[in-house]
């Protein structure tokens, strides 16, 4: 097992996470205040921003490849470095989910 260092920026916070280990919950054990929801990589509500390092995230379905190399669903995500991450930073597919839903509520 190998131990990484997260850091959140913008807020002060740093937490150790271990490989095996999801980011979200360390943040849970540490009193960190990540939002989320689903827990099983669906519904992006966990999602951060990666600013530094890597992380392993196979089962984060509700990203595209592309956003997987930029964003991480803290659910689902494993740090394989330390970690620079920037909470409550969505990527643009569910910028783009939200305004389909404004052009069909917007009928007549
Ligand atoms: S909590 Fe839903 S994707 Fe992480």
């Amino acid at each position: 097992m190998t131990e990484y260092t997260v850091e959140f920026v913008g807020t002060g916070e740093t937490i150790t996470v271990s490989d095996k280990q999801t980011i979200l919950k360390a943040c849970i054990e540490e009193g960190i205040a990540q939002e989320y929801s689903c827990r099983v990589g669906m519904c992006l509500a966990c999602s951060a921003e990666i600013l530094e390092g890597d992380v392993t995230q196979p089962a984060a379905r509700g990203l595209t490849e592309e956003e997987a190399e930029k964003y991480a669903l803290t659910c689902m995500a494993r740090p394989q470095s330390d970690l620079k991450l920037d909470r409550g930073v969505y990527p643009p597919s569910i910028e783009d989910d939200a305004a389909t839903a404004g052009t069909v509520a917007d009928d007549d």
